[in-house]
Formats: C-alpha cells, sequence, structure tokens
C-alpha cells in the first residue's frame, strides 16, 4: 500500500482525495490545509485520514510514501521540494512550477534520490485524448497541420497566476503529448481587465514539419466552451469536450492540389467523406492518472507525465509570458 498525503484540499484538492480513496494499492493517509474551512469539508470522509494544517507535519511522516502538491502554483515548488528532501515521491499540480529553474532543479532532486515525479496533466488520460494520440500513431489523420482548441468560459479568476498560466497548462500538455516534437517558435497576446493578470490570451506555436497550434484561453466568455480542431493530411476532427457521448468526430475531408499542365493552372480537389464518431474510454481521467501514478512507484517505472514532461510545458509558459510582455513578440524555443 502506498501512503498518499494531500496538501491543499480548496478546488481540485478534493477530486485528488476522491480518487486516491478508490484505488486499491493506496491509502489516504493525511490531508493538509492551512485553512480550517477547507480542513472541515474533509471532516465527514472517515477514513481514518489525518487532518493537518501545517505542511511539515503532513511532509514528514514516516507512513506517507508520496505527497500530491495541490495548493496554489506559487506553493508547488517549494512543497514538493520540501518533499523530495524528506524522501517522498511527488505528484505536482499543473503548472509544475512558476519557472524551468525550479522544475530543473525537482528534477535534479529526484533523480539523485530516486524518486518519481508526476505532473497531474489530467487530460492525457482521458479517453478523447488518447483515442487522438491513437488516431495519429496509427497515421489516420496524416501529417498534422494544425491544432485549433478554444477553452473559455466565465472564468473562475485565480490571484495568483493569469489566464495564461491557469488554462493554457491543458493544451500545451496535450500538444507535447500529440506532437512529440519540440516547439520552433511561440506568439502570445493578450489583456488584462480586471484584477492586473491577463484574462483573454491566444498563443500561437510553430512546430516542426508546417504543423502550428493556436491556443485561446479566456476567463471573460459569457459561455463555456472547450472545442479543438485538428487537421491532419489525410483527416479532420473535432473534439468538443462538452459532448457527453460523442466528444470526437473525424471527418474525411480534406484538399489536394496538383498543377496543370501551366504553371499557372493550379488543380484543387476537395475530398468530403464520410463522418463517424469513434468510441472513446469514459474512465475518469483522474482516476486512470493515480493509479498509473502509484503504479510507477510499487514497480520502479517512470510515468510519462514525468518532471521533465513538466518542463517542456512550464518552458512553453514562460515563453508565452515573455511574448505577451512584448504584445506579440515572437520568441523562439
Ligand atoms: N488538473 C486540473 O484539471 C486542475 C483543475 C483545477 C486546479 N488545478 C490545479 O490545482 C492547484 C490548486 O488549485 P485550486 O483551484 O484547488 O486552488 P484553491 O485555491 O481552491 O485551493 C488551494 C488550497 O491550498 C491551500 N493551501 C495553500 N497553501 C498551502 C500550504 N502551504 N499548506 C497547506 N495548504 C495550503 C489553500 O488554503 C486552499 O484551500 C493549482 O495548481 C491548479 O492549477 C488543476
Amino acid at each position: 500500500m502506498v501512503g498518499i498525503g494531500v496538501i491543499g484540499y480548496g478546488y481540485w484538492g478534493p477530486n485528488i482525495v476522491r480518487n486516491c480513496l478508490a484505488l486499491p494499492d493506496a491509502r489516504v493517509v493525511a490531508i493538509c490545509d492551512k485553512n480550517p474551512s477547507a480542513l472541515r469539508r474533509a471532516e465527514g470522509l472517515n477514513h481514518g485520514v489525518r487532518l493537518l494544517s501545517d505542511a511539515r507535519e503532513l511532509l514528514s511522516a514516516k507512513d506517507i510514501d508520496a505527497v500530491a502538491v495541490v495548493s496554489p502554483v506559487w506553493t508547488h515548488f517549494d512543497l514538493a521540494k520540501a518533499a523530495l528532501e524528506q524522501g517522498k515521491h511527488v505528484f505536482v499540480e499543473k503548472p509544475f512550477t512558476r519557472t524551468a529553474a525550479e522544475a530543473e532543479q525537482l528534477i535534479e532532486i529526484a533523480e539523485k534520490r530516486n524518486l518519481k515525479i508526476m505532473v497531474d496533466h489530467t487530460f492525457l488520460f482521458t479517453g478523447a485524448v488518447q483515442k487522438i494520440r491513437q488516431l495519429i500513431d496509427e497515421g489516420v489523420l496524416g501529417s498534422l497541420y494544425y491544432y485549433d482548441s478554444m477553452r473559455v468560459n466565465l472564468g473562475l479568476f485565480q490571484h495568483d497566476v493569469n489566464v495564461v498560466w491557469d488554462l493554457a497548462p491543458h493544451d500545451l500538455s496535450i500538444l507535447d503529448y500529440l506532437i512529440q516534437k519540440n516547439p520552433e517558435a511561440l506568439i502570445a497576446t493578450g489583456e488584462k481587465h480586471l484584477n492586473g493578470l491577463e484574462d483573454v490570451a491566444f498563443i500561437t506555436i510553430y512546430f516542426p514539419d508546417n504543423a502550428i497550434a493556436h491556443v485561446n484561453v479566456n476567463w471573460l466568455s459569457p459561455v463555456k466552451v472547450r472545442t479543438t480542431l485538428i487537421g491532419g493530411e489525410k483527416k479532420m476532427l473535432v473534439w468538443n469536450d462538452l459532448e457527453a457521448d460523442e466528444k470526437i468526430k473525424v471527418y474525411d475531408k480534406g484538399v489536394q492540389m496538383s498543377n496543370g499542365q501551366g504553371v499557372y493552372d493550379l488543380l484543387v480537389s476537395y475530398r468530403s467523406g464520410d463522418m463517424w464518431a469513434p468510441k472513446i474510454n469514459q474512465c475518469e481521467a483522474l482516476r486512470t492518472e493515480l493509479a498509473g501514478f502509484v503504479d510507477c512507484i510499487t514497480k520502479g517505472e517512470a510515468p510519462f507525465n514525468d518532471g521533465v514532461a513538466g518542463l517542456r510545458v512550464v518552458r512553453m509558459l514562460e515563453a508565452a509570458e515573455t511574448s505577451l510582455k512584448g504584445k506579440g513578440k515572437v520568441v523562439h524555443l
């Protein structure tokens, strides 16, 4: 049994705890939150879970093997570092850290001590992203032309990070997982309207082989939209994450061009075939992810969403921050 301690029981922490409680090979030993009212919400859990207000007590507990850091972004580094230094494996919320230098430091400590880091890139464990990755790996979509995502709603405004650091880690981790190539350059534009932090932003990312991504993140949208278009040479798809059943629709549509006899004689042919909605796994992503974390600990394996994957996302976020400050300046990665 892997003993787990969870730090942070605000909005996301209860989801981590609920899923850990359901894992056969793990035990939630303690929950820590410095806010007494957050801790009170955990009182009804009744699984022998210790409720603590000081993270130091949790971090030094002998019966805890792994710590989930589910507190605000600015606390991730200090808490994860302290946990690693106490010999605990860590599951850290997205975004991994505030800077690439911090992420590198955590990776180094974990390597030296032979400990696991998993960064919560929840979407990678959804049936939808797993299916899209399969469609790419099997060559169904052909080479990728673009990824265009709209992730907007009337925000849960964060106090410590802007909309880029809050919402874009989802798309950036998905892109990292689907494209599997380092981006070449990034441009971000955005604006602050209410609390001194950007609440609307548009990020464009250039990948090798002419693949381009656009991510629209917005806390000031009147409606919630979670729609991504992915265009490939052979097929195109629409992923609407708010759809209950048919989240992904694959279209056999495309354009082919060839030159006719004269130089200006361009032949354009359009293909418009069937559309189908592939069956996707409906299991809760966080459950699969946390089960994978426990598995990696017990089997000594490395998770694919490890600290290095978290660092790649933080590097893109840092580039976006630099570009935002320069009003869309191109940042080469
Ligand atoms: N993976 C996802 O889809 C997803 C979704 C939402 C949030 N998150 C991430 O989860 C993290 C937490 O977000 P949230 O929305 O739950 O925030 P929140 O503000 O609702 O909750 C954070 C909690 O941490 C507690 N806390 C802060 N510092 C602490 C410390 N030193 N010791 C103990 N407790 C401490 C606070 O009192 C608060 O209750 C963030 O990193 C966020 O990006 C991830």
